[in-house]
Parts: structure tokens; C-alpha cells; sequence
């Protein structure tokens, strides 16, 4: 018989789809990862995993795991999946595109609105009882109307981002590995080069994946070339991000404020210097988290499984 190990509590009704097909061992934990030890001895004789972005399937996993037939990652993202490995042993990778598109957007847009407007430094003003008065100048910020706003990386995120951004009528530039044409028509987007999407943007959002190519993107060079006013979203990965020269641009005044949503170590450490910084707006990885989304991935993840179990293609398979 067929065992998926599922690494993380999710509600019964998804449990029990996957228990018409296979005997299910669940991590019935909802905030604490799967320990590895755990998760390893779990997949000895799984043919299936349902896992999240804190498993990491590496070569100690998949030779744990030798009867695996289908990993379901509960993320677009999977750098957290030796793809190439997996499929080598004809593992079948799968994510979870397009179900999040929009909900992800909507966090970037929040998280730009709430640095450009400093939302969480005027809450934090009221509730440590500082308001005293109205005054022209106070927690004044920045406006995202007609402002220039590069995207970097104009996939479906990038794109949904985009739309919205046409009711500030703001200028978006964009940079991407390569270009969307479709995208430049309808969003009247421009593709500009990497170095000119950072000297000419008053925002820079960065929604790009974990690649080879794009850790450490934006490193001290990246932020010395960005306006002194700018602010920079990233609800893509973290280690796109070389943090400590992230950190020199905000305290040296490089550039303006910053809103992340992606560390490079999650869940950051409550030491990290980021943490202390009035210009820095730091969330917990809640880009695709509306319920309804969630529950949409948890469901793709399911459907994988099935399929793939029941010897069908899955359908939203990843290649390396
Ligand atoms: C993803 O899907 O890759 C996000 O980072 C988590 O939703």
C-alpha cells in the first residue's frame, strides 16, 4: 500500500482524501517543522511526501527514501528541493503555481504601501502613547503615485503586481532573464537593464526565485547604485538578498526604507540588526497566506499526490 507523509497539520478534509488512496502519517504539528530525524525515518517507506518550505530534500533524503515516487512541495518556490536529484531518481516534483499569484501580489502591494506610508512605525507612535499632536511633517512618507517602480523578475507574480500598480499610474520599468512582451503590451511595462532599474526606480520589488543567478543579487554594489530615497520590497527569497549590505545602504543612507517578507534565515534571529530598524519592515514569509490560498495549495498538493500515485502526470510537475 501506498504512505504519504505529511510534514505539517492540515485540516482533516485533505487528510482524508489522501487516505482513500494510502496509509497517511501526519506531522500533526501547525507551527513547528517535522524534526528531521523524524522526517527521515517517516519517508523510509513513504511513496509519497506532502512537505513545506522548512524540509529540505537533499541527497541524505532521497536515499532515505527509496520507494518515493512524488514530492509535493506546498510552495511555488522549491529551492528547497534537489530537483535535479529527485528526478535522476525519478522522483516527481511538484509545486504550486498560479493558485497563489495574486494573493502574493496583494502582500507585496501591502508591504510597499505600509514602508512608502510607514503604517507600522505610525501604530507603533499611537500605541506607545508618543501622539501628542497633528503636525505638517509627521511619519510623512512617500508616495507610490506616478512614482517609477521596477520589478525585478516579471513572471506571474511580477505581473499580477504590475496590474495593480496601474491604479497609481505609476511608471513600472522591469528586468527579467528575459523579456515579456505580452507583459510590456498590456502593463505598458519597460524592460530596462538590471543597473538601470536600480539607478531610475523610487521602488524596487524583487520577485524572483533562488537560483544560481540570483543569490546575492542585490549585494552593496546593487543598493549603492539604487536613488537615496528608495524603497526595496522582496517577497521573493531571501538570499537574493546579501543582508548585511542591505543593512550598510539603510543605516548609511543609501537608500530610504526596506520591506521584507523573505530572510535569508527563517524565521530571522531576533538579534538580526534589521530587527532594531525604524526604516525596515520585516513579516513572517505571509505572501501567499490569505485561508483561501492556502487552502488552494494544500488541495494542488493533494491532487499531485493522487495523481501520481495513481500512475497518472501530475499536474504541476517541476523539472530542474
Ligand atoms: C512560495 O510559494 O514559494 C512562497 O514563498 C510561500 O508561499
Amino acid at each position: 500500500m501506498d504512505k504519504v507523509v505529511v510534514t505539517r497539520q492540515v485540516p482533516d478534509k485533505f487528510i482524508k482524501q489522501l487516505e482513500t488512496i494510502a496509509q497517511v502519517e501526519v506531522w500533526n504539528e501547525a507551527f513547528t517543522p517535522m524534526p528531521r530525524e523524524q522526517f527521515l525515518n517517516a519517508i523510509k517507506d513513504a511513496t509519497a511526501c506532502f512537505i513545506t518550505l522548512t524540509e529540505t530534500i537533499d541527497e541524505e533524503a532521497i536515499n532515505a527514501a527509496p520507494h518515493l515516487k512524488v514530492i509535493a512541495n506546498m510552495a511555488v518556490g522549491y529551492d528547497n528541493i534537489d530537483v535535479q536529484l529527485a528526478n535522476d531518481h525519478k522522483i516527481v516534483v511538484t509545486n504550486t503555481p498560479d493558485v497563489l499569484t495574486e494573493t502574493t501580489a496583494e502582500l507585496g502591494l501591502s508591504l510597499m504601501l505600509s514602508v512608502a506610508r510607514r503604517i507600522v512605525e505610525a501604530e507603533r507612535y499611537v500605541q506607545d502613547g508618543q501622539w501628542q499632536s497633528w503636525s505638517p511633517y509627521l511619519l510623512a512618507g512617500k508616495d507610490l503615485y506616478r512614482s517609477k517602480v521596477g520589478i525585478f523578475g516579471m513572471g506571474d507574480i511580477g505581473k499580477a503586481f504590475a496590474k495593480r500598480l496601474k491604479g497609481f499610474e505609476a511608471n513600472i520599468m522591469y528586468h527579467n532573464r528575459s523579456r515579456n512582451e505580452e507583459a510590456e503590451e498590456a502593463l505598458g511595462a519597460l524592460y530596462v537593464s538590471f543597473d538601470t532599474l536600480l539607478k531610475h526606480s523610487d521602488f524596487i520589488i524583487c520577485t524572483v526565485p533562488l537560483t544560481a543567478e540570483t543569490e546575492n543579487k542585490f549585494d552593496s554594489e546593487a543598493f549603492a547604485k539604487m536613488k537615496n530615497d528608495a524603497i526595496f520590497i522582496n517577497i521573493g527569497r531571501g538570499a537574493v538578498v546579501d543582508e548585511s549590505a542591505l543593512v550598510s545602504a539603510l543605516v548609511n543612507n543609501q537608500i530610504l526604507a526596506c520591506g521584507l517578507d523573505v530572510l535569508r534565515e527563517e524565521p530571522i534571529q531576533m538579534d538580526h540588526p534589521l530587527l532594531g530598524m525604524k526604516n525596515a519592515v520585516v513579516v513572517p514569509h505571509i505572501g501567499s497566506a490569505s485561508v483561501v490560498t492556502r487552502n488552494k495549495m494544500i488541495q494542488l498538493c493533494v491532487d499531485n499526490i493522487k495523481l501520481v500515485l495513481n500512475g497518472n502526470t501530475a499536474k504541476t510537475a517541476v523539472k530542474a
